[in-house]
């Protein structure tokens, strides 16, 4: 059958002190030798905060609808940097080829894992945020689909794998927190929330295009909002990763529901009160704040 020819469910393991799978660190020694350019825009988020629709999003504002679009899926319009799985091309083999000027390239890597040269470039990056609680049963969900993640168990197990941070790209909270941190000291990171996208799309194009020396006009902007709508992008075959063998819409789509706050139907009061207490304790700066409800 099909299922013969996929690969196996990774298990998940200790590499440099971050819970990861062997598919995103087979490629290690390439990957950090990636050389970046100047106008390389880097999307980097924790699995499963927005990073389809920001790539979406990016990839309309620079290059407009055209052919590319409707032929190519995002996942190689947008390549995914780390990726590495038998009888798919790897994500830096991908980025390495792109024609395209800027060059839009995903990331799920911790901070500390990007390749240096994004840095010495003075590479512009887009980050992604998006509450734990929904990205967490957004993650979930994604794992019982897709065959090249580790197995979820049950969802009351899966919870505490969360809280450990054992993960494939390891704990949300360190992800999230040393990312911020890193704007700090590298301030040429536009630090965007998942909530904020859903309560207006329009406002946070805007930002982003000022943030990028962007200016298009508003009717540019408007069909952009329009085109990354979710009921839009579930419907196109090149941007909701239909066309990969490794998933199983059957289990669970990829576009699922794009909403704020489905954590209220996952979580009972008593693992949702464990759950925020544990977060108080991890997440001390309150300089990063995420909302669980619009
Ligand atoms: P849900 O599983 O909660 O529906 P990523 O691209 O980082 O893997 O994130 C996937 C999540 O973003 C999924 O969340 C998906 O439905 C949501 N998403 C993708 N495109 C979206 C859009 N245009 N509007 C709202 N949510 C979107």
């Amino acid at each position: 059958s099909d299922k013969d020819k996929l690969p196996p469910r990774p298990e998940l393991f200790d590499f440099h002190g971050v819970s990861m799978t062997h598919y995103f660190t087979d490629n290690w020694e390439n990957i950090q030798n990636f050389q970046a350019r100047p106008d390389d825009i880097l999307i980097a988020t924790y699995p499963k905060a927005g990073t389809t629709w920001v790539s979406y999003i990016l990839d309309l504002l620079y290059f407009g609808r055209t052919e590319r679009q409707t032929s190519i899926p995002i996942f190689e319009r947008v390549p995914f940097l780390e990726i590495f799985v038998p009888n798919m091309p790897s994500g830096k083999d991908l980025a390495d080829k792109l024609p395209t000027s800027p060059r839009l390239i995903k990331t799920h890597f911790p901070v500390q894992f990007v390749p240096k040269s994004f840095w010495e470039q003075n590479c512009r990056v887009i980050y992604v945020g998006r509450n734990a609680k929904d990205n967490m049963v957004s993650y979930f969900h994604f794992d019982r689909m897709n065959m090249v993640q580790p197995a979820p168990g049950d969802w009351s197990d899966y919870i505490h794998r969360c809280m450990e941070g054992n993960m494939a790209f390891g704990s949300w909270y360190d992800h999230v927190n040393d990312w911020w941190k890193k704007k700090q000291t590298y301030p040429k990171i536009h630090y965007m929330l998942f909530e904020d996208m859903v309560e207006d799309t329009r406002r946070e194009i805007d930002k982003l295009c000022s943030f990028l020396g962007l200016s298009h006009s508003d009717e540019d902007k408007k069909r952009v909002t329009t085109g990354v709508h979710f009921d839009n992008m579930k419907k196109d075959d090149m941007a909701n990763y239909s066309t990969i063998e490794v998933m199983d819409f059957k289990i669970s789509p990829f576009m699922r529901k794009g909403k704020v706050g489905d954590w209220k139907n996952h979580f009972t009061v008593a693992q949702s009160e464990k759950f925020d207490e544990d977060y108080k304790k991890k997440m001390t700066d309150l300089t990063l704040q995420f909302r669980t409800e619009i």
